[in-house]
């Protein structure tokens, strides 16, 4: 009778926050598998190339048979369609977040009705934690162990000393 419900978690992860593994934690409390989706494609500039956002998020969830990583570009709903998946997750953090996801949720169901947004809320201590803040923070010299993942921290700390060290 069961099917397996499979959602997708899309972002920009460069790079991924404590804040995110509580969400694909939650997720999996509520679905039977998760794809970790890191956009290739997005504006923004990123500090990590998407092989290596994939490569921080994989040693972050260990080797959980319930999740998969990947990278895509192209349209969200196009890849949902194709894996198959019933839902698409994200984290919401503050009412800050609510106008950007509330017209990406509305402009991806006009495109694909039939897979639904599901927003889960990050636990309070990671609510201003965003990857954005994490590399301003980590670029000029601040700790931010106690966001991200041991491996991300390592990978800020090498990327920053490539670039010039943190000023
Ligand atoms: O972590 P982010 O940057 O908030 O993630 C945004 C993301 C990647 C989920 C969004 O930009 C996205 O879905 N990009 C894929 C292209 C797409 O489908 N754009 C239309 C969204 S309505």
């Amino acid at each position: 009778m069961s099917k397996e419900r499979i959602a997708i978690y899309p972002g920009s992860f460069d790079p991924v926050t404590l804040g995110h593994l509580d969400i694909i934690h939650r997720g999996l409390e509520v679905f039977d598998g998760l794809v970790i989706a890191v956009a290739t494609n997005v504006a923004k500039k990123a500090m990590f190339t998407a092989d290596e956002r994939v490569e921080l998020i994989q040693e972050a969830v260990g080797g959980d048979p319930r999740v998969v990583v990947d990278h895509f570009d192209g349209l969200l709903v196009e890849y949902a369609r194709d894996r198959g998946a019933v839902a698409v997750l994200r984290g919401l953090r503050a009412v800050s977040d609510f106008d950007f996801e509330f017209q990406m949720a509305s402009m991806n169901r006009s495109l694909l009705p039939e897979v639904q947004t599901v927003f889960l809320m990050a636990g309070e201590e990671h609510f201003y934690v965003s990857s954005s803040l994490v590399k301003e923070v980590a670029q000029l010299g601040g700790d931010v162990a106690h966001h991200v993942p041991p491996g991300v921290a390592e990978a800020l700390r090498i990327r920053i000393a490539e670039r010039g060290g943190a000023r």
